[in-house]
């Protein structure tokens, strides 16, 4: 019988912001196709992402680490317990990422001109630095292994620029809401760095791929889904689990000639 090429079984995967809304459809896609997977989230997250994966599930191949991802100190315990229980990672999707950051001001959600720079500063530390220190340490260990798959998920909006006419209508009504700028560059920093690391490691058999994502279904207001649903070709936001297969691919044989890509799934989002 001929191998599955999509086969994950006893690949041990990490996946960053696993408690998340797309990482927890990310964790539980590959441990259903037999993978090892490691769900790396913030410590203050540990009892959430327990009820939310249940406590008994997959014990032997699930496991919940407590990290940081813009603490290098944090990413090198984390991919040592992981090393430690099942060895050297195959496979890493970076999907941790702060859209606009907790707790933040008005003024995240203004006007470019003073869009603030402390905001600035914490998107890029998660969404660039984050992913840049989990390439170093989990990408450095898949090198030294001889094989590995890293995953950076990226977003339409690192593509192409949001467009602030989706928000008029809540300007309209006297909000002051323009999406803001950091999360669009923080998302296009990682096509060049998928591109560099697939460079540097393409002779040691590491392949990076950036998936680029469109917006997902959870529960945005009718008025802004009249509005995003007319620029999507396929005539709706993303379900959360359309993003599964491609995730599974790039981290199976199945994709063992693509690196340096940007592989997008955006219901045509970017083709109009
Ligand atoms: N949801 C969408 O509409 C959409 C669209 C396109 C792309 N994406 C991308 O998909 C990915 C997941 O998005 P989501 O909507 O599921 O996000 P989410 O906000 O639901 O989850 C993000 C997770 O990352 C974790 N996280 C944040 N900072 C961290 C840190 N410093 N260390 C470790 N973990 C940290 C959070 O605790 C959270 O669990 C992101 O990269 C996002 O840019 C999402």
């Amino acid at each position: 019988m001929t191998k599955d090429m999509f086969d994950l079984s006893d690949r041990v995967i990490a996946v960053t912001g696993g408690l998340g809304q797309l990482g927890y459809q990310f964790a539980s896609t590959l441990l259903a196709r037999g993978a090892r997977v490691a769900v790396l989230d913030l410590s203050d997250q540990e009892d959430a992402i327990r009820r939310r994966y249940g406590a008994d599930r997959d014990k032997d191949r699930l496991d919940f680490i407590a990290c940081d991802i813009t603490s290098r100190a944090s990413m090198e315990e984390a991919c040592a317990k992981i090393t430690k229980r099942w060895g050297v990672p195959h496979g890493l999707v970076n999907n941790a990422a702060l859209d606009s950051p907790p707790g933040s001001s008005a003024a995240e959600n203004g006007p470019f001109e003073t869009y603030p720079e402390a905001s600035w500063d914490k998107v890029m530390d998660v969404n660039v630095k984050g992913v840049f220190l989990a390439c170093q340490v989990f990408g450095g260990a898949m090198a030294e292994a001889g094989r590995g798959s890293i995953v950076n998920v990226s977003s339409i909006y690192g593509m192409v620029s949001p467009d602030q006419g989706l928000y008029q209508y809540r300007r309209d009504r006297g909000e002051v809401f323009f999406k803001p700028v950091a999360y669009s560059a923080s998302k296009s920093a990682l096509f060049n760095l998928t591109r560099y690391l697939a460079v540097y490691w393409g002779s040691r058999n590491v392949r990076v791929n950036t998936a680029t994502f469109a917006g997902v279904f959870n529960n945005q207001d009718n008025e802004f889904l009249a509005r995003y649903t007319p620029k999507v070709p396929l005539g709706r936001m993303a379900d959360e689990k359309d993003y599964n297969g491609a995730i599974v691919f790039l981290l199976s044989d199945a994709s063992a000639y693509m690196t340096g890509s940007n592989m997008v799934i955006d219901g045509g989002f970017t083709s109009m």
